[in-house]
């Protein structure tokens, strides 16, 4: 029963968690530094590497504190190695190799994007996952459709060809004067609004599994500057930072959303069908959503898995789950490896 501690600091969560055998967490520590960020609208990176760095050691305490353990009773260290922002990748991955160098630990470097999946691994009948599987990789940087055919086997089918699914989201809720991160505030704000109010573009890209959220978030602009689509923009209106009107925001939010789980949607169920998929996971803070959960719910004909709330969004208990079974793979990382700002998953 290996015992599994690992930490997150790709973006602006510093997490350590422990998981027991791949799916039992015992710890599970998130210390948001998201309301550091919030006056900028997203995140800040020397704001973030420097925040990690004061709360690491302290994060890394409180997960072993919660899961009654010490670093003696630790099997192996797993660490988010890649993707994510360079200064704060590092101060994840140094303090891993100081935990594995002073205890003689396995290190394990993971691409945050099979943590994301791997936090499907965290609920309870997860052993009884049949490959292939189609995961659909939402996140703040990235949107993957990708194939997987067994545990760290994977086949890239499409992603996005611009924004991030997450990063459309954060977009337009700074469009619309809602707060970081816009994800989660224009969920909200969509609530009583009229989805189908403005009728805004989905980029089906006909024929490849890629995604576009670039035309959808102008047209987002456009509505909300009441400037004419396909006109260049007046130097007024971009200058102007003046939010809608408040009577609008929820239908400009709802519409919004309908227009991106849409695609997301459709797409994906599309892909599950050619690909003759057993179940279909949907992973990354964009899982989150609950009108995206209900839709594949209402839609799919197949399974469809979303992680619990709590592990959508950027946790160390899914890098620790991806760990454990590449630690039992026999994965174990030399302690010079280097972070991987872009590593791809596949
Ligand atoms: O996976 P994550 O925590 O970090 C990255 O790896 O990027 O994803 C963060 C993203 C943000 O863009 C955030 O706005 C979005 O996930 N997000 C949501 C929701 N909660 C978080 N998007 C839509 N609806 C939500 N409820
Ligand atoms: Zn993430």
């Amino acid at each position: 029963m290996p015992r599994i501690l690992a930490l997150e600091t790709s973006c602006d969560e510093t997490a350590a968690a422990v998981v027991a055998d791949g799916n039992t967490i015992l710890a599970n520590i998130i210390a948001s530094q998201a309301a550091k960020h919030a006056k900028y609208g997203g995140v800040f990176p020397e704001v973030a590497s420097r925040a990690h760095i004061e709360v690491i050691y302290a994060v890394v305490q409180q997960a072993l504190s919660d899961a009654h353990l010490s670093l003696a009773d630790i099997d192996a260290v797993g660490v988010t190695r890649g993707p994510g922002l360079p200064g704060s990748l590092v101060v994840g991955l140094n303090t891993a190799k100081g935990l594995a160098l002073g205890r003689g630990l396995p290190l394990i470097g993971v691409n945050h994007l099979e943590g994301h999946v791997y936090s499907l691994w965290l609920v309870e009948n997860a052993a009884e996952v049949v490959f292939p599987v189609l995961a659909l990789i939402v996140s703040g940087g990235h949107t993957e459709l990708v194939l997987m055919t067994g545990h760290s086997q994977y086949q890239r089918l499409g992603g996005t060809l611009d924004d991030a699914a997450g990063e459309a989201f954060d977009k337009v809720a700074r469009l619309l004067g809602l707060p970081y991160p816009g994800g989660p505030s224009i969920e909200r704000a969509a609530v009583g609004g009229n989805p189908t109010a403005f009728k805004f573009p989905r980029a089906w890209l006909e024929g490849t599994w890629d995604f576009s959220f670039s035309g959808l978030k102008t047209a987002a602009l456009y509505e909300v500057k009441q400037q004419k689509p396909g006109r260049p923009m007046t130097a007024e209106a971009t200058a102007d930072t003046t939010p809608p009107d408040p009577a609008l925001v929820p239908h400009l939010a709802a519409s919004f959303q309908a227009a991106i789980i849409e695609v997301l949607v459709g797409k994906t169920l599309a892909a599950a069908q050619k690909f003759a998929v057993t179940e279909i996971f949907v992973a990354g803070g964009v899982s989150a959503n609950q009108a995206l959960k209900a839709e594949f719910e209402r839609r799919a004909p197949l399974p469809v898995r979303v992680p619990p709330l709590g592990l959508c969004t950027d946790n160390a208990a899914m890098i620790a789950a991806a760990a454990n079974f590449r630690y039992l793979a026999g994965q174990r990382d030399a302690l010079d490896i280097d972070a991987l700002p872009n590593w791809k998953l596949v």
